[in-house]
């Protein structure tokens, strides 16, 4: 088994997982008939929308001779390379013309690909499938069909009449995927990073103790009353009687943390996601969804203000300890505080070995677990 848990993992040789959707760009900024960069798993790609505003993925790379694809011309329908004008399908990425061709030459055109990747929209953002690599030097063909829709946010109220909200916030973390998502569920960073004279001092540290269960491809942090210090709970605490909040958390791999608090019939939903940019760089993506302070103006702006808070302090304290992580040093986890991060190596561990094993995955966690820290 490829030795994941090690507490040592160093940002530059963190694997990156493939066969899962991952956020490319939020979807208000892909506009049109335009072409936009994007980067996913060291993956370069181009991104756009049709004349129907379908989203599309392409390899940022012309199968002729590699010139990037966003330099080139899109018409709605098909994009055209900027070097010798070969067109392909936005959505297949089937080659359609070779401008350069005479009459009688009858190479297959329709047989040539730019790469291309099943692409969704969901919740504000263009998601990519990003299927396992095939064959080393085989070229591209049709794309792969994802087996799966891309996640979408959990909503509760009449299906399909749900009134609610949507914001997110999105942040660079120059640390690799493994570190920006053990940072995302490190519960013992609170009062040292996110302190703030209107939030929380550090001497407001407590002991807690919290549930933690097997979920498929993760675990959950079973429902309770969130602690008197997050984030959402203390804007509920306006809503609802304190003891009628419940909270759930989920990680879920590849890199999926949803977090839903209920109060009788307010919801707050979040689906986050740390996605992998490069090796040694990843992005905090958060997606909200909630059906409260809809009455009051400054409500969502609030809200958004204290999770661009909360971002914005996990982004700076990853940029400090990337300098650290340069001159590779020895790390630890310890117990019961990093308890989660080390799940999430074995999670990851265990994923890779039902795939190269081809037999279903063996979960790391036997039942449900407590965990005591401070914070
Ligand atoms: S490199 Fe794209 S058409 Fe030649
Ligand atoms: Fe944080």
């Amino acid at each position: 088994m490829p030795d994941l848990d090690s507490p040592q993992r160093q940002a530059p040789d963190s694997l990156m997982l493939t066969g899962f959707w991952y956020r490319a760009l939020p979807a208000d900024q892909v506009h049109r008939n335009q072409l936009h960069k994007a980067t996913l798993l060291e993956i370069p790609l181009v991104i756009g929308r049709d004349n129907q505003k379908k989203p599309f993925a392409l390899r940022d790379a012309c199968p002729h001779r590699g010139m990037p694809l966003c330099c080139g011309r899109f018409d709605g329908e098909n994009v055209e390379c900027s070097y010798h004008g070969w067109q392909f399908d936005a959505h297949n990425g089937q080659c359609e013309l070779i401008p350069s061709l005479t009459a009688d030459q009858n190479l297959k055109v329709d047989r040539i690909y730019a790469g291309s990747y099943p692409c969704e929209e969901q919740d504000g953002f263009i998601w990519v499938y990003i299927p396992d690599p095939g064959p080393q030097g085989a070229g591209f063909t049709e794309p792969e069909e994802a087996p799966d829709a891309a996640p979408l946010i959990e909503k509760f109220g009449v299906p399909g009449k749900e009134k609610y909200k949507l914001a997110y916030l999105t942040a660079d973390m120059p640390v690799s995927i493994d570190h920006g998502i053990i940072g995302l569920m490190d519960p013992a960073h609170g009062p040292f990073v996110h302190q703030a004279w209107w939030w929380r001092s550090r001497h407001s540290i407590h002991e807690k103790k919290k549930n933690f269960e097997p979920i498929p491809n993760g675990f959950r942090m079973s429902a309770h009353t969130p602690s008197s210090n997050s984030a959402p709970y203390k804007l509920l605490r306006l809503y609802a009687a304190a003891d009628s909040i419940t909270t759930t958390i989920d990680f879920v791999l590849p890199n999926l943390r949803r977090e839903i608090i209920r109060a009788g019939k307010y919801w707050f939903s979040s689906l986050t996601t740390v996605t992998p940019i490069t090796r040694n760089q990843c992005r905090i993506d958060v997606v909200a969804a909630w059906n409260i302070f809809r009455w009051m103006p400054f409500g969502p702006d609030l809200l958004k203000f204290v999770f661009a808070k909360f971002v914005e302090q996990d982004r700076h304290t990853m940029e400090l300890q990337a300098e650290g992580l340069k001159h590779n040093p020895h790390l630890m986890l310890i117990d019961d505080a990093d308890r989660p991060a080390k799940w999430y190596f074995q999670l990851k561990a265990a994923h890779l070995e039902a795939k190269r094993t081809g037999t279903e995955m063996k979960h790391p966690m036997a039942g449900p677990v407590t965990l005591k820290w401070k914070s």
